[in-house]
Order: C-alpha cells, then sequence, then structure tokens
C-alpha cells in the first residue's frame, strides 16, 4: 500500500510525535508497505509526484528534515494561515490510508479527520466526532457517566463561575484540577489544600478557560487499549515518584510498566469491559486508549480516552500488543487494518 505518516505538527507533543512517525514509517517499510513520512504542518518541499511513494527511501532522512523545522514552528505559524504544510493534501490524497501519528491539539481533537472526511482521504484510528468528545475531558465524563462508565466525582467550571469553595462543589480535598483538553498532564495538578487548589485554578485557568475538578482517586494507575472494540491486556504504569505527569510519561525510566497488570482476574477483566463501554460511549472506532485509577478496595474510575495515543515502540498499546504475540510492525498493520474496515463497509453501501 502507498501511506502517508503524518507526525509533527504544532502541539506540545510535536517531539514524540516525530518519534511516532519515524518508528511507524520503519515498521511498515519492513513489511514491504511504501510508506513515507511527512510533517503535517511543515510538509515537504519536493517531491517526485510521478513516484511519492518509491521502494527505496531513507525514513531517517525525513525525520532529520523534519526536525529541521523544530525551532521555527512559531514564526512558520504567523507567516501562513493553513495549518497543513506545503504538498501535505497532495500527497494524502495520493495514498491509500493515512496513518495519524499526531499526538495532542490539531489531530486529535478531530478537525483533521473531519477536513480529511471531506476530501475523501482516508486515516487510522476514529472519526471527527469521538475524537472532539474524548479530547475535552467533561464531555468525556459526560458521556461515560450517561453509560454506566464509572468516573471520579467532579464537575466542569468556566473562568467567570469559578467556585473557590469546594464544598459547594460537593468535592473534599485531595482533588484534582486539569484543564478540559489538555493531554501529556500539562494543566493536571493535585491539590491537597486550600492555598493548593487557588493555585492549582491559577495556573489550569492559564492554559483553558473550562477546567475540571474531581476527586483524586488514590491507589494504582492503569491502561487498556481497545481496539476493534476488544481490549487489550492491562498495563500498569507506575511513577517511581510523584504522579503520571509530563516527566514520568516521557524520561525513560521513571515508570515502571508492567504487562499484563498484576491484578486478580477478574479485576482486570472488570477494567476491559469498562474500557469497551468507554470505547462504545464515545463512539469510538478503529482504536483508542482507556486510563484508569484503581483504589484498593478494586473500585475502578476511568480518567480518559486517548484517540492517537504515543505510538513509539516502547510506548502502552505496544506493549499490550506484544503480550498477545504482536511486534511493533505486526501492530501497525493490525492498526491499519481495522481502520480501513469503516471505508470497506463504505464502498460497500
Ligand atoms: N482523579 C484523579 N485521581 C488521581 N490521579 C489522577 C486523576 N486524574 C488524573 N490523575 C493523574 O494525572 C494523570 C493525567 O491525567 P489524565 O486525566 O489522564 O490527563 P492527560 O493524560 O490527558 O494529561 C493521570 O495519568 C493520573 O496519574
Ligand atoms: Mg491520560
Amino acid at each position: 500500500m502507498n501511506i502517508v505518516v503524518l507526525a509533527g505538527g504544532t502541539s506540545t507533543e510535536r517531539a514524540i510525535s516525530i518519534v511516532s512517525g519515524t518508528e511507524i514509517c520503519r515498521a511498515l517499510r519492513s513489511k514491504g508497505e511504501r510508506a513515507v513520512l511527512v510533517d503535517i504542518f511543515c510538509g515537504i518541499e519536493d517531491y517526485d509526484p510521478y513516484d511519492a511513494f518509491p521502494e527505496e527511501y531513507d525514513v531517517e532522512a525525513a525525520a532529520a528534515y523534519m526536525k529541521g523545522f523544530d525551532s521555527r514552528i512559531s514564526e512558520i505559524r504567523r507567516e501562513r494561515r493553513s495549518f497543513f504544510g506545503p504538498n501535505v493534501l497532495e500527497l494524502c490524497a495520493m495514498s491509500d490510508i493515512v496513518f495519524l501519528g499526531l499526538h495532542g491539539a490539531n489531530g486529535e481533537d478531530g478537525r483533521v479527520q473531519a477536513a480529511f472526511d471531506l476530501m475523501g482521504i482516508r486515516y487510522t484510528g476514529t472519526g471527527y466526532l469521538s475524537s472532539a468528545m474524548a479530547m475535552d475531558k467533561n464531555i468525556t465524563k459526560q458521556m461515560f457517566a450517561m453509560n454506566h462508565v464509572p468516573v471520579p466525582k467532579g464537575c466542569s467550571m468556566v473562568q467567570e463561575r469559578r467556585e473557590n469553595d469546594l464544598i459547594r462543589l460537593g468535592l473534599e480535598f485531595p482533588v484534582v484540577v486539569k484543564t478540559c483538553c489538555g493531554g501529556s498532564s500539562v494543566g493536571v495538578y493535585i491539590a491537597h489544600d486550600q492555598e493548593e487548589y487557588e493555585k492549582a485554578l491559577d495556573a489550569a485557568f492559564e492554559y483553558e478557560g473550562r477546567v475540571v475538578v474531581e476527586e483524586y482517586i488514590d491507589g494504582r494507575e492503569f491502561s487498556v487499549a481497545v481496539v476493534d472494540g476488544k481490549a487489550y491486556p492491562v498495563i500498569e504504569i507506575q511513577p517511581l515518584s510523584g504522579f503520571y505527569d509530563y516527566v514520568n510519561k516521557y524520561k525513560p525510566g521513571s515508570t515502571i510498566e508492567t504487562c499484563p497488570a498484576k491484578i486478580p482476574q477478574e479485576l482486570t477483566k472488570k477494567m476491559q469491559q469498562i474500557a469497551e463501554a468507554g470505547a462504545r460511549a464515545l463512539q469510538m472506532e478503529a482504536y483508542c486508549r482507556l486510563d484508569f485509577m484503581m483504589k484498593d478496595n478494586g473500585d475502578m474510575f476511568c480518567l480518559e480516552a486517548n484517540t492517537l495515543p504515543g505510538m513509539t515502540p516502547t510506548s502502552l498499546i505496544p506493549q499490550e500488543a506484544a503480550v498477545l504475540g504482536m511486534s511493533f510492525a505486526d501492530l501497525c498493520e493490525e492498526l491499519i487494518r481495522v481502520s480501513m474496515r469503516r471505508y470497506d463497509e463504505e464502498s460497500d453501501d
């Protein structure tokens, strides 16, 4: 297949996305696919329109080309109106499918998916509506609650109606304050007392006009991928210090990740069932990954759903796939297969 692997972009997760994209492109090439790596925002200046998906291709050179733009992102942003870089849409339109190796805003929030739908460009992962719903933690909580997916007790708050008194929100310390549409734990704060709570609100509102305030779940952390409606093995995430914040997410060796998680089988089953129900609640297609906290008594709570989760070989979903005997390259092919399903159904109509 001719595949464009889209990565990069302008979000805070740009660097991670370039790593994911490079690895995905390399893996797909190892499977004989004609994959090329393209920065969604910076694009590509010259390519051969008659041989856009060459048999011989230097993935490293493509990755280096992308990284060359890192320091100029805000400058380019000021100069340009379109989010899509030069030749990006042309290349995507020529491909059989686009593998979305993006993370964060402008990729995970559904807008790229909506644009691609209208242009007839096929892509991996779920569609625009589920992406947009999952991007917003307040909407996610409501969709989960309506569908009996357990969530931490809490509410959302806009800056104009800031509430400093937790009692009026029906909550007590400790609480978690987080931006509605953040990611990678940026804008997530744990507050143990009034002073920390007010500081957390100040900081979160710096990022966004709407935040979620919810009960802090004291317990162990897990994540579960749902691929084509079915849960993969549960993975446990244990940061060596603090919570699963930005540093613990991306600094190698700062968390212990165990898959399959060492919890009783009935709890594994229950978490997988909740994950599948959560994916259904948000109308997820293809694949996604849901984050969980579980108290010592076995009560579990779904924190959020990620529609374009990390896809480096050491990311969480690839570790879960490995337990099922799937290599990273096998997983990349599987994600294409389950994403293609939607288009097969379309052509049957
Ligand atoms: N209610 C909560 N109780 C305990 N820890 C939480 C809670 N909400 C978030 N966290 C911690 O913060 C991290 C990031 O929160 P999450 O809601 O997954 O947002 P994101 O990953 O999009 O930044 C979680 O992985 C978890 O470690
Ligand atoms: Mg998360």
